[in-house]
């Protein structure tokens, strides 16, 4: 059935008209005004509400068995949160453990992908150890359509490589012309900092902070821009969270590092006080880097608005506080780390970001998904409104005020870190490659729908 939506504010990274947006199957096919509807259409009337592409979440994580849990959303859960936020592709985190072979750990991604996501996904994939089996599977892996790999400069034992690894694995990475997303903490610093903070009696969640300070991150950063510069490949930093990383990362591009930069919604909107919340309750808020002291957020919000910062993901990592969070009950750095987000990443970013000011709607646009189809080869099919391109719409309702609940959202979780946040506009309905997939937060789309993406070569930004 062909779908048309009429009278919206279309708005794009660089655009902004009201006009109709027909779609023929899964593609929009034109633009314009007055757009008749033949007997059988499905009209969405988008009058007073804007149409943004379908937003881009460039880091979640569906599938995670991480610190001694298996994160509590499925790719059926987590997409259909994604959808009612306004996600409509999502860059699934592909972490085998050191123990399995590449091609082994993304067959098993893919396969927990596969029939369940109800949103369009691609992978990073995930390098967690490198030599030359592993390098081999890691070439067939690119061949397959996975443009971008993923190390970890810390969760050394887990996913972390070491250096060798870590130029081995920007050097396989530029001579294949992908891209790599980096997790930049100094290992041995925060496993140094960890031993002395318990050896101190030091073991509350309030104490996370204090084992990952800013400078482990900024020597993180520093250390990857080193590598990068050394093995002439183009990297991209996620959930970059303090001052001192950002300026290490900006230093670097100064010098002509390709360096791309991601932040995350929890750091713009939250800070460390959460995770100091007594009885535990600082547990719901223990992420990896942590979430910083407040002035943080304005160095943040200020990087987006100067295009330092090219996109914000929710680096959705969904751990139950009942039965998940409270393994680390007694030593914080036994507790899983993540807070999910990936249902309130877009009205948060809109409301915090456009409503406050600090953003301007193409800003918005630019680093919420067409800077992430740009800078991991989806666009112009993803990332944008235009003949040709997946009709992945939003429709969004700028009037809608509402609050934030664990009891209303579509995730899998027992805890929202956001609990009570207040939201001015959100997704009325949203469209999944020209079918409606979610109406005023709910998803109504059908489950399974979603396609794996592969990506062409080469980058177009
Ligand atoms: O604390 C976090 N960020 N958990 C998810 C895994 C990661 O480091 O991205
Ligand atoms: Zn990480
Ligand atoms: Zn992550």
């Amino acid at each position: 059935m062909a779908l048309l939506i009429k009278n919206g504010e279309i708005v794009t990274g660089s655009t902004r008209t009201v006009a109709d947006i027909w779609c023929e199957g899964e593609t929009i096919t034109r633009i314009g005004c007055d757009i008749p509807a033949p007997a059988g259409t499905e009209v969405v009337d988008a009058a007073g509400k804007f149409v943004f592409p379908g937003f881009i979440d460039p880091h979640v994580h569906l599938h995670l068995p991480f610190m001694g849990a298996l994160a509590k959303d499925t790719f059926r859960t987590g997409t259909q949160a994604a959808v009612a936020g306004g996600t409509t592709t999502v860059f699934e985190m592909c972490c085998p453990s050191r123990g399995e072979e590449p091609e082994d750990g993304f067959a098993a991604w893919k396969a927990q992908a596969e029939g369940s996501a109800c949103c369009d996904y691609s992978f990073h994939m995930g390098v967690t150890k490198f030599d030359e089996r592993s390098a081999s599977q890691l070439r067939r892996i690119v061949e397959s359509g996975v443009q971008s790999f993923k190390i970890f400069l810390a969760y050394q034992g887990a996913f972390g490589v070491d250096d060798s690894e870590l130029f081995r694995t920007l050097r396989l990475a530029r001579e294949l012309g992908v891209i790599t997303a980096a997790h930049c903490e100094n290992a041995a610093l925060v496993a140094e900092l960890q031993s002395q903070l318990l050896a101190e009696g030091k073991s509350g969640c309030e104490w996370h902070h204090a084992s990952r300070p800013p400078f482990v991150e900024a020597e993180g950063v520093h250390h990857l821009m080193a590598f990068a510069e050394a093995a002439g490949a183009p990297v991209y930093i996620v959930h970059l969270s303090c001052r001192e990383a950002l300026e290490e990362a900006v230093r670097a591009r100064l010098r002509g590092v390709d360096v791309r930069i991601e932040t995350l919604i929890q750091h713009l909107v939250l800070d460390k006080s959460s995770a100091e919340l007594p009885d535990f309750e600082g547990a719901k808020f223990v992420m990896s880097p942590p979430l910083r002291a407040k002035d943080h957020q304005a160095v943040l919000w200020n990087a987006l608005a100067q295009g330092l910062v090219d996109a914000v993901g929710s680096d959705h990592a969904p751990f139950d506080f009942k039965t998940q969070k409270t393994i680390g009950r007694g030593d914080f750095t036994k507790i899983p780390n993540g807070i999910p987000a990936i249902e309130d990443r877009i009205p948060l970013l809109y409301t915090h970001g456009v409503c406050s000011g600090r953003l301007d709607l193409h800003t918005f646009v630019n680093v919420a998904s067409t800077n992430a189809a740009k800078i991991f080869n989806l666009f112009p099919k993803k990332g944008t409104i235009q003949p040709g391109s997946d009709a992945d719409l939003v429709v969004f309702d700028p009037a809608y005020r509402g609050k934030i609940s664990a009891a209303g959202q579509v995730s899998a979780v027992d805890y929202s870190a956001f609990e009570g946040f207040e939201i001015h506009g959100r997704p009325a309905v949203v469209t999944v490659r020209g079918e409606i997939a979610a109406r005023d937060g709910k998803f109504t789309g059908s489950p399974g729908r979603g396609k794996f993406l592969p990506r062409p070569r080469g980058r177009n930004t």
